[in-house]
């Protein structure tokens, strides 16, 4: 559990990795924007509002701009994730929200809960310090989200490091389509669910090998064999664009609204 621990810490000790990957949506079809969906789900005249692993604050512009009667806060274990985000800011585990029960008309947590080592203590938390009646929005993947470039990456990883290690692809499967429902459904009365599915479609290899290089925290290995991982992908991408114009995969994301 320290390693795992470890490795979200090392993902997270800037914005750079995840602002890598969120770009990624640059490339997408139909185009969508996760914070326009969560803006949708969010409940009418909120006064606090708490975005529990806020990262970069992608979801709180938004929110502040929608809701300015409000306090938005952001929230993140990591300080370094907070160094550029307007206040309210706090840093602070999701396992213990130092804030008083019944306190938030609106939770979000938004593509975190994967990190979190006791998942099940979060969610209890988050309903803890709803309101009665409170919103709570969560994010994740879908459990077959990039499916192709997940596979190409443990391929090449597993040819470099051998069969039994850790893939980037197992930290989100933690808290995945397939077993958040079972987290959330077992501290919440309701919970739905709303997906957006669609291709990404690059016309060369840069913004794949600038995802491999942000998930690096998560393969544990050292720089040179990272090195070797790296040129296996090159090798397939490719070859892959010897004969194709495009390389295409789909991108699904979940989002829960539960009260
Ligand atoms: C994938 S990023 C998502 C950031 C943001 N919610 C978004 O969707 O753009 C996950 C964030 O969760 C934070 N995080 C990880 N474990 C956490 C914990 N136990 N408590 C609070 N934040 C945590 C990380 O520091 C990181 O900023």
């Amino acid at each position: 559990m320290a390693v795992a621990v470890e490795r979200a810490k090392g993902n997270y000790v800037h914005a750079g990795n995840l602002k890598s990957r969120a770009s990624l949506y640059d490339h997408r079809e139909p185009r969508i924007d996760p914070v326009d969906i969560a803006a949708g789900l969010m409940p009418a005249g909120p006064r606090l509002v708490l975005d529990i692993g806020c990262g970069y604050g992608r979801y709180l512009e938004r929110l502040r701009a929608d809701h300015p009667d409000a306090a938005v806060v952001g929230v993140d274990a990591a300080p370094g994730m907070l160094a550029r985000v307007e206040p309210p800011i706090m840093v602070a585990d999701a396992q213990a929200i130092p804030y008083p029960d019944g306190c938030a008309d609106a939770v979000l947590a938004m593509h975190m809960l994967y990190h979190v080592p006791d998942i099940a203590k979060a969610v209890a938390e988050f309903r803890r310090i709803l309101k009665p009646g409170g919103t709570l929005l969560v994010s994740t993947n879908a459990h077959d989200d990039m499916a192709e470039p997940y596979a190409m990456w443990a391929r090449a990883i597993r040819s470099v490091l051998g069969p039994d290690v850790f893939l980037p692809g197992d930290e989100v499967a933690k808290f995945d389509s397939a077993n958040a429902p079972a987290y959330l459904e077992a501290a919440f009365a309701s919970v739905e669910r709303f997906e957006e599915r669609g291709t990404v479609s690059v016309p060369e290899p840069g913004p794949l090998m600038d995802y491999l290089a942000s998930i690096r925290s998560y393969v544990d290995c050292d720089d040179a064999a990272f090195e070797r991982i790296v040129a296996t992908v090159e090798r397939e991408l490719d070859a892959h664009f010897a004969v194709h114009d495009r390389y295409e995969f789909e991108k699904a994301i979940v989002f829960y609204r539960c009260r």
